[in-house]
């Protein structure tokens, strides 16, 4: 039999976010969160990641709106279903489910002075039946769920009163919680601010002068607060684990003309810098540099700045699905903007499948902090056909098999990574695109992009496939 190269304890699992699976928009007293105010348009070109903005117009035309599908409002109902829908998971051999916590279910509006009990007994049974199905969950605090309230009335995290409201939210967790969950991911993806500006940061484009001094402003802010919740774990209890998340943008250079070497560390900096922050305590200086020169002025205490001193973040999550390319001759100096990589084939969505990426992206994250490593998201969005009960999704099995082989390289490289986390082991809506159609699961939920179907849960061909890689222990792949 093959031997495994993955540590013993090694937490094979998959990842949700409550806003994309719950549904039950408006039950046991949830407020309205930023998700629930993206409608799905037919219409809308998905094939490329577009920057999602909002204006404040938008977001009270949505609150009142009822014509428009609003899928993440209905998610697959999971509210409800959770108890058959880990059953599957449990069957698969899951060691870990990682899933987030919605903000506006705890505090509807995100300012009141009481949480709400309804909410914090929900994911009390939540919790109760995953480690009862024998999985270690992972809790994310904030997965773009922030309260519509708090865009309204208080422009999102680029109002410091908005790290007291969010520190708040996220001891009342850590305490009601802290006895059944170990890890934490204080907030999903902090470094996708430029992609997603307002479900990272819950900011209205109208509602600040200058947007991008605002965004720096909205993440030093989620630094800040992090590093409170930090604070406010190791004085409850040291075994606690808290960490910081980025969406992995790593961008290769072109080929091995220095000018696309040097825009490729300038763009990849991009993401590093609040890793670096989080991790070595403090800014670093090519980042303030940029600030200085673009004219950005960042609002930062002293005692903000002991605070990122002191409490640095446990362990690094990454969510990894594409690898970018950047050259100047294609892309001018912009630290953001990339280009298709000649090299790689892309789903139907434009995102380039590169299973070396994960090798070179967790290595690189590795070198450069050695600090524990979670895969928090991996996975391959498709349209799948439902035939004869099941979906023959033998380009799923491939597109995992091989990350999974190259995570195995860094394993063996004597990486720290503990945790490997597929994204949607059952299908839910997508984050960017609104559709229910692209889909990641093991598990095929008959809904579509409309939320029209039956509901119905039928196990894929990659079910089998994840069940003997996790009975495997990564050693049948
Ligand atoms: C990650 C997000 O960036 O990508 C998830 O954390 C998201 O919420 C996932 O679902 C896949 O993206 P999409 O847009 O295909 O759902």
């Amino acid at each position: 039999m093959a031997k495994s190269s993955f540590p013993e304890k090694f937490l094979w699992g998959g990842a949700i976010a409550a806003n994309q699976i719950e549904g039950a928009w408006n039950e046991d007293g949830k407020g309205m969160s930023i998700a629930d105010l993206f409608s799905y348009d037919p219409e809308s070109d998905t094939s490329q990641l577009h920057v999602s903005n909002m204006t404040k117009a938008q977001v009270l035309e949505a609150l009142h709106d009822d014509q428009k599908y609003y899928p993440k409002r209905h998610g697959i109902d999971f509210y409800h279903s959770y108890p058959q829908d880990l059953k599957y998971l449990k069957e698969m051999g899951f060691k870990t489910f990682r899933l987030s916590i919605n903000w506006a279910r705890i505090f509807p509006k995100g300012d009141e002075l009481q949480p709400n009990e309804a909410g914090l007994a929900f994911y009390d049974r939540l919790l109760d039946e995953v480690i009862a199905n024998g999985m270690e969950p992972i809790v994310t605090m904030l997965h773009y769920e922030i309260p519509v309230n708090i865009t309204l009335n208080y422009g999102g995290f680029h109002n410091r009163h908005v790290i007291d409201l969010f520190v708040q939210y996220g001891k009342t967790l850590l305490e009601r919680f802290g006895e059944k969950v170990k890890y934490w991911i204080v907030i999903n993806q902090i470094n996708l601010f430029q992609i997603e500006p307002f479900n990272s940061t819950g900011i209205c484009i109208d509602q600040v002068e200058n947007m991008q001094e605002a965004l720096y402003q909205a993440i030093h802010n989620q630094m800040v607060a992090s590093a409170q919740i930090v604070k406010a774990a190791r004085k409850l209890n040291k075994q606690l684990k808290i960490g910081t998340m980025l969406a992995d943008l790593t961008a290769y250079p072109e080929n091995s003309a220095p000018e696309n070497n040097v825009l490729a560390l300038q763009h990849n900096r991009m993401s590093y810098y609040m890793t670096d922050v989080q991790f070595r305590g403090k800014y670093p200086g090519y980042i303030l540099r940029y600030f200085a020169e673009k004219q950005y002025t960042i609002t930062q205490t002293e005692a903000d700045e002991e605070l990122l001193a002191e409490y640095t973040m446990d362990f690094l999550a990454i969510s990894y699905y594409f690898s970018q390319m950047v050259s100047t001759e294609k892309n001018g100096a912009d630290r953001f903007a990339a280009s298709p990589n000649p090299y790689l084939k892309a789903n139907p969505w434009g995102w380039a499948i590169d299973p070396k990426g994960l090798y070179h992206c967790i290595s690189h994250y590795w070198d450069r902090y050695e600090k524990p490593i979670m895969i928090a998201e991996n996975g391959l969005g498709m349209y799948d056909k439902l035939e004869n009960e099941t979906v023959k999704d033998d380009y799923r099995i491939d597109y995992l098999r091989k990350h999974i082989q190259q995570l195995e390289e860094c394993v063996k490289d004597g990486v720290d990574v503990f945790a490997y986390c597929a994204w949607g082991p059952i299908d839910l809506v997508s984050a960017s695109s609104q559709e229910m159609e692209k889909r990641y699961g093991f598990v095929y939920v008959d809904y579509d992009n409309f939320g029209k179907g039956t509901g119905k849960r039928y196990k894929k061909e990659s079910f089998d496939w994840y069940k003997k890689v996790i009975a495997t222990n990564g050693a049948k792949i």
